[in-house]
């Protein structure tokens, strides 16, 4: 159990959020899980005693998260570093809709492919269309889908874009809205 001093203020932490992603060591084994808070990615540690017990392929991006654990704040440094005890998925409540998600991958092949295009054209359409309590963009880690990028993922119907471009914008724009109630004319 880690302990608060001067330097250091250690609190429980106790989250729902998406997943983004992973990041292995010694090859399938998950260091950190990364996760959107606030429309900020963030990367949860998970202790080596229980690395084993989590499967890299378990869950999709996007999947809910509730997650437990310690987080420990520098002050001088005034660095933030989590760590997860538990953590399960959960369902999102049907009777609270949240905006739509678009989950664009923003790593290399993807954003030199046309992603950092197609990005900042969905980013001008929402804010031009008053959209951005309705639909969330987020950039992701490679989608290992690497050969048909750039690539996206409409949440929470999952549904997939493979080799989008700008062109399509106004087509993704519309798989994201239909899940919410308030939808946008
Ligand atoms: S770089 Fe985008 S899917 Fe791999």
């Amino acid at each position: 159990m880690s302990r608060t001093t001067p330097r250091t203020l250690v609190q429980e932490f106790d989250c729902t959020v998406p997943l983004l992603g992973v990041i292995l060591k010694d090859g399938d084994r998950v260091k950190f899980m990364r996760v959107a808070i606030d429309e900020r990615e963030y990367w949860i540690k998970i202790p080596k005693s229980l690395r084993p017990i989590y499967d890299p392929h378990q869950w999709q991006i996007g999947t809910l998260l509730q997650i437990s654990g310690l987080q420990s704040i520098d002050r001088q440094k005034g660095r933030l570093e989590l760590e997860a005890t538990t953590w399960q998925k959960v369902e999102a409540p049907p009777s609270q809709p949240k905006p739509g998600q678009i989950l664009i991958c923003g790593k290399t092949d993807c954003w030199q492919k046309g992603g950092r295009e197609l990005y900042q054209c969905l980013e001008q359409a929402i804010i031009d269309r008053g959209w951005s309590d309705q639909v969330r963009l987020q950039k992701t880690g490679c989608q290992k889908q690497c050969k048909q990028a750039p690539n996206l993922v409409i949440m929470p119907t999952k549904q997939k874009f493979a080799r989008a471009t700008v062109h399509q914008a106004g087509q993704i724009l519309q798989a994201v809205l239909p899940s919410n109630p308030n939808k946008a004319e």
